[in-house]
């Protein structure tokens, strides 16, 4: 196995050893207010919305995870199978791989076979040749592209990079590739400054991925022979994140410690357009199999139809018109950034 499948595998396993499902997060320091007389009833049919120009039933999806190894195809083949059978978007892992190592195709079409119709978004680091990216974009037939910024998980990685001068070849993806481009964090969120820089470039959507779920330092830590744990602290949070992106005008996904349906809720009172899920329902699938996740998701959408009636709303649209507060060390975070 090469090195960089070696990797994937273990990024599979330590994702799973590392998952804490009740991990306290910014979300919980968010709150929302609730009209006692709400006047809604619970409708799932309000979940539907337009995503890269295709319609899913939800605006949550499952976020990038893996590819590129033998693990990572049953995985991406079991994701692909909930994705179709839920009518919800996927993500599938960096596939970059794929400029280096052609063999490992197959490990991330098996989730395209089986979803043919649906929103599939391929994701690559900021690096990938633009041959190599459209050649992969046309393999997969994807619907967008996600770039990922990951320097403090490159840092982290005793192999990884250590040369980050990624705007230029982000705006020849940008010029030379036929997609929506989402520029995405790994979970350490997208500050304001580099969204306004992309905004500036063209880059039309982001994915915040804040922090508060999967840490990637704490993940490369443990592959690292050096202790580098103090690298896991250096995220922004993914409400402050999310906040960035909307001072900013963008389009943006909302990512990073969603953990249930109130937490996809409260990313899209944020103004998040979708919310992406990458751990919580990759070990629901490790705990409860492929049968096991469908059901998950199904009922994340009829607990989401609930909460927005709760909520007294009728429609996605209207949901960042709840009012929301903050609890006090959020707020202060959010006075000295914001
Ligand atoms: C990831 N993530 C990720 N992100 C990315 O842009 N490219 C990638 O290849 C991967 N690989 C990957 C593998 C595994 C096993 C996990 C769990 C995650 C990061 C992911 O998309 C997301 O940004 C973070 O995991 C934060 O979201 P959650 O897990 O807290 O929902």
């Amino acid at each position: 196995m090469s090195i960089r499948s070696e990797r994937k595998e273990e990024h599979l396993k330590l994702a799973q050893m590392f998952f804490n499902k009740q991990k306290y997060n910014s979300f919980d320091q968010l709150h929302l207010l609730r009209p006692a007389l709400p006047e809604t009833k619970v409708d799932t049919q309000i979940l539907g919305v337009e995503m890269f120009k295709k319609r899913v039933s939800a605006p949550f999806f499952i976020n990038a995870m893996t590819g590129g190894s033998q693990e990572s195809k049953v995985v991406n083949k079991a994701l692909g199978h909930v994705a179709a059978k839920e009518k919800i978007a996927l993500a599938l892992g960096s596939a970059s791989i794929l400029a280096k190592e052609e063999d490992q195709l197959d490990s991330f079409y098996v989730a395209r076979n089986e979803d043919p119709d649906g929103v599939l978004i391929i994701n690559i680091n900021p690096e990938t040749p633009v041959e190599a990216t459209n050649k992969i974009i046309h393999e997969l037939n994807a619907d967008a592209l996600q770039i990922h910024l990951n320097t403090v998980q490159e840092i982290a990685m005793p192999e990884g990079d250590r040369n980050f001068f990624w705007l230029d070849h982000i705006k020849a993806l940008h010029d030379q590739i036929d997609l929506p481009i989402i520029i995405k964090e790994v979970g350490f969120g997208l500050d304001e400054a580099t969204i306004h820089t992309l905004k500036n470039a063209g880059i039309e959507y982001f994915d915040i991925a804040g922090s508060g779920g999967t840490n990637f330092a704490q993940i490369e830590n443990a592959r690292n022979s050096r202790d580098v744990s103090y690298l896991e602290d250096l995220g922004l949070s993914t409400v402050v994140s999310a906040l960035m992106a909307k001072k900013e005008d963008v389009n943006f996904i909302v990512s990073g410690g969603v953990r249930n349906p109130l937490d996809v809720l409260k990313g899209l009172v944020l103004g998040g357009q979708y919310v992406g899920i990458s751990n919580v329902f990759l070990q629901e699938y490790n705990q409860n199999g492929v049968a096991g996740l469908e059901q998950f998701i199904s009922a994340w959408k009829n607990e989401l139809a609930a909460l927005i009636a709760i909520y007294g709303q009728n429609s996605l649209a209207s949901l960042p018109q709840i009012k929301k507060y903050y609890d006090l060390p959020l707020k202060n975070q959010i006075d000295q950034l914001l």
